[in-house]
């Protein structure tokens, strides 16, 4: 796992700044979310899920399942499974269908081998001891069980990154300013398929590269601003900063017609057993 030198990484796990204000609520991070409304290909992620888990039945457990997208997905597609939702945040809890609890990755309330398929998606970079997270979700597991996990790649939104050192620099008066904080940083799609191949056996991976254009600057901006929580980490004054790229972004618009953005997702697949058909 990697930890930019630059960020207090600390801070990306905290509990009381998840759930005191990162993910209080869904706001920020439905912000973050609806900049993908660009993308082309576009996925539809919880139909992914849905389809994924198509020969799962019975118990399903959300983990850091955030404002539920992927579990009003499943409620309307799969009736059948029993569904619960669990997130560190109570307060973004209040926003999913139950039922849902309060709990950690680290520590989640379930016997052993009581759910057939556990979802764990863009959430086990927010997790202190993510191979401990990552052995819960083995413990969990029953043997003809089925995980999915989620996370970013090194490389996704390159171009966030450098519109954000740009507009950094320009604020503090320098060519290049500090980087922006990176959340799948400590969990990225490169680095995932080993740290949960240490748990299961099989680990498939599915990549979804796009490529996000926008010709209106704000829905970068809104995705830039849903980082607020973490403005203290970056050594530049955060408001000032996403105006100035704000401006760099409309000039861009202005001069070339549109703002493009590359990305990298992926999902993988993760079982008890190698021999296990893939779904
Ligand atoms: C980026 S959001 C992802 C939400 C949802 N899984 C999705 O993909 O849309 C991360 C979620 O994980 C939750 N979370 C962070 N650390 C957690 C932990 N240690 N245990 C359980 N949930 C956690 C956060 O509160 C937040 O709701």
């Amino acid at each position: 796992m990697t930890d930019s030198p630059l960020h207090d990484n600390t801070a990306l796990t905290d509990r009381a700044v998840l759930a005191g204000s990162a993910y209080r609520s869904g706001g920020d991070l439905a912000s973050r979310q609806s900049l993908y409304q660009w993308q082309t290909p576009r996925y539809d992620l919880p139909g992914i899920v849905v389809k994924l888990l198509e020969d799962i039945s019975g118990p399903v457990v959300d983990i850091g399942c955030g404002n539920g997208n992927f579990i009003r997905a499943l409620r309307s597609h799969r009736p059948d499974l029993r569904l619960l939702g669990i997130d560190v945040s109570a307060g973004i809890l209040t926003e999913v269908p139950g039922p849902v609890t309060v709990a950690d990755a680290a520590q989640v309330p379930l016997a052993d081998g009581s759910v057939n398929g556990a979802l764990a998606l863009h959430m086990l970079y927010h997790v202190k001891d993510i191979p401990r997270a990552i052995s819960e979700l083995g413990r969990i597991l029953g043997e003809d069980g089925i995980v999915v996990a989620s996370t970013n790649s090194e490389h996704d939104k390159t171009e966030l990154n450098e519109l954000w050192e740009r507009a950094a620099g320009d604020v503090l008066g320098l060519e290049r300013g500090p980087s922006r904080i990176s959340l799948s940083s400590r969990f990225s799609l490169e680095e995932a398929p080993s740290l949960l191949g240490e748990v299961f056996p099989y680990v498939r991976v599915i990549r979804l590269p796009g490529t996000i254009t926008v010709t209106d600057p704000d829905p970068v901006v809104a995705h830039m601003k849903s980082y607020r929580a973490w403005a203290d980490q970056h050594s530049v004054p955060f408001e000032d900063t996403v105006r100035r790229a704000h401006d760099i972004v409309s000039a861009q618009i202005e001069r070339e017609g549109r703002f493009t953005i590359s990305c990298l997702g992926g999902l993988m697949i993760c079982r008890k057993h190698a021999s296990q058909a893939a779904p």
